[in-house]
């Protein structure tokens, strides 16, 4: 999850093909500790316009398929297409159902045609684009003319508690990086896409302890995978140096680990003059 509005990124973007190999060994262990993604991905349905009939819907970075499968119950006669950038989550997701035809894509550059869903959903995937312009413009390129991009993702101040504790520590980029909600509003309102709503919401988690947080981390395929991040082993001095610092935080439930969600959908207007 790189945010771009860093501008001197030290080594440049995750590499995708890390994402993906990332993901697709997550996919086993991913729906134990996808608590947050179920309650995102939920919310991000109860967004959808009531009216909306897609003969043809997309999940976008579907991962195990969970959403794929409560958008085939909404749209029973709607066609359905999972796409995910990690080969090993859509083997996963094949075999529970849901959608139709299950894609190994990229949401910069979707293999799919132009003008061929009434719905794209892509729920906590696109933080992992560095190019969000690309998916927006790939949305209004696949969606068509009366179609809507429906998507959550995260900004900046998630995993806050995290990132400052290891601040104090070493300095070092241990949390993956997010967009500005700035960032967001603007290209949204530039991508030729009507804005029918776009709003953050931040979602805590509590946990008895560090460790906790950051093996659910792992588990979900979401670990820090950013250039500069450090490597191999944890020491020691500086993990004791993380705990400390992180229990200036806790609250009565435990420690929190914050996540900005920004929920979107826009629609593709129905003639390029509206
Ligand atoms: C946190 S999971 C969310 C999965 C599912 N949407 C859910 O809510 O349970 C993120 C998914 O996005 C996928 N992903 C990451 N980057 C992607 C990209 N560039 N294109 C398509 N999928 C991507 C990952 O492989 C992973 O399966």
């Amino acid at each position: 999850m790189t945010d771009l509005s860093l501008p001197n990124l030290p080594g440049g973007l995750p590499d995708k093909r890390q994402v993906a190999a990332s993901f697709s060994r997550a996919a086993a262990s991913y729906d134990s500790v996808a608590e947050l993604q179920r309650a995102v991905g939920a919310h991000l349905l109860t967004q959808l316009p009531a009216d909306l009939q897609p003969p043809c819907w997309v999940d976008l970075g579907s991962g195990t398929g969970h959403f794929s499968r409560a958008l085939q119950a909404c749209y029973p006669q709607g066609l359905g297409v999972a796409v995910d950038i990690a080969e090993g989550m859509l083997l996963h997701a094949r075999e529970l159902g849901g959608a139709r035809y299950h894609v190994v894509g990229d949401a910069e550059r979707l293999p799919l045609r132009s003008a061929s869903a009434g719905l794209i959903f892509s729920s906590l995937a696109v933080q992992w684009c560095a190019d969000f312009a690309a998916v927006l413009g790939e949305a209004r390129r696949v969606l068509q003319p009366g179609g809507v991009f429906a998507f959550a993702s995260l900004c900046v101040g998630t995993l806050y508690e995290l990132r400052d504790s290891w601040q104090e520590v070493d300095g070092l980029v241990h949390v993956n990086r997010f967009r500005q909600l700035d960032d967001y509003q603007r290209l949204c309102a530039a991508s030729g896409l009507q804005v029918l709503g776009l709003h953050t919401q931040p979602h805590v988690l509590h946990y008895p302890d560090v460790r906790s947080l950051t093996h659910e981390l792992k588990a979900l395929g979401a670990h820090n995978l950013n250039p500069g991040r450090p490597t191999g082993l944890t020491g020691r001095a500086r993990m004791q140096g993380l705990l400390q610092a992180y229990e200036r935080f806790r609250q009565p439930a435990g420690l929190p680990a914050t996540y900005q969600v920004v929920y979107g959908v826009l629609h593709k207007p129905l003639s390029e003059g509206d």
